[in-house]
């Protein structure tokens, strides 16, 4: 019998396709560390057995209809699956796969970067010191927001928005938190299930944790902003749909908040008219889970789901329960 077919669509990280290889499949690698246009991406999947796919890529109906149906797992490398269509993966008997735990701590730390860079104005003072205008301490230099004390609102108390809470403890902050359901790690933490407005009224940092949904879309809207503290801050290292980022600008710009920390924007990776112009932002490319050891423990875990699947043996992490008449 010939070896299972995996398409990988990018350049990865350490292992990168060991594993893959190591299981003795027939693996096709795209071995390009840039995005993968649809049309190339259907080519690359076609006849495949299994996937190992990026967040930037669409695995919807077009993409199935070029795999065919052999095609038996799609592991997507990022613990959000929004780019997945997963009803339509199920109805087709696609195992679909993603990589929680392994990025917590790397995602919770990249909340705290921006949080503490928005607050304390970290990439303006960079650019102060790098022009050459500095002129030496000031005791005015760049005041900034002190965050001992405040109070910390989690939006989606999930496995990284508890992460992002535990830190809060060493800064003595107050926890609040909004989620669908109570969390499992509020009393260790000290954390107070609030209602969505009250969150956001009354939070003076708001990190935004929660996956896209169709209802989660614009979550903080121009209304949502309006009602939060003019000394707040916004931190986003969820998904950038769910801030309506046209909105923000205008709030940024007219001072209804302090300042944001972004890691994801809403067309990522194309930024709306005037967010790069406020200077009270921090913005990073998408670095959540970037360190070496979680894009390393990422790819062994997407790896794996491809290998057991593949195998006949469960996945590690599965998203869906595919039909088994698919
Ligand atoms: C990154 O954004 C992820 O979902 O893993």
């Amino acid at each position: 019998m010939p070896a299972p077919i995996v398409a990988v669509t990018r350049s990865l990280p350490a292992p990168g396709i060991a594993p893959l290889l190591a299981a003795g499949f027939d693996v096709r690698h795209r071995d390009v560390d840039g995005p993968c246009p649809p049309e190339e991406l259907h080519e690359l999947v076609r006849g495949a057995d299994g996937v190992f796919a990026l967040l930037t890529e669409r695995v919807d109906e077009a993409f199935l209809d070029a795999a065919g149906p052999q095609l038996r797992v799609v592991a997507n490398m990022a613990v959000g699956f929004d780019n997945v269509d997963v009803p339509a993966c199920s109805a087709r008997g696609v195992q679909v796969t993603n990589t929680p735990d392994v990025l917590t701590d790397a995602t919770a730390d990249l909340a705290w970067a921006l949080i503490l860079g928005a607050a304390r104005r970290v990439p303006e003072a960079d650019r102060l010191v790098r022009s050459g205008a500095w002129q030496g301490w000031r005791p005015m230099d760049l005041l900034g927001l002190g965050v001992a004390g405040k109070t910390l609102g989690i939006l989606g108390m999930g496995k990284i928005g508890a992460a992002v809470a535990r830190r809060a403890g060493g800064f003595g902050m107050r926890i609040r938190y909004h989620n669908r359901t109570p969390s499992a790690d509020a009393a260790t933490l000290g954390a107070e299930l609030v209602d969505r407005a009250t969150l956001f009224a009354a939070s003076d940092v708001v990190v935004l944790t929660a996956p896209s949904t169709p209802e989660t879309h614009h979550i903080v809207d121009a209304a949502v902003l309006a009602s939060m503290k003019p000394s707040a801050i916004l931190v986003n290292v969820a998904r950038g749909p769910l801030v309506d980022e046209a909105a923000l600008v205008t709030a940024l710009r007219a001072g209804t908040i302090t300042a944001a920390g972004l890691d994801v924007y809403e067309f990522e990776p194309r930024l709306v008219d005037g967010l790069a112009g406020c200077d009270n932002t921090v913005l990073l490319p998408h670095l959540g889970s970037s360190t070496i050891e979680a894009r390393a423990a990422m790819v062994e875990l997407a790896c794996a789901n491809i290998v057991a699947v593949l195998g006949g043996a469960a996945p590690l992490t599965p998203v869906n329960r595919p039909d088994p008449r698919g």
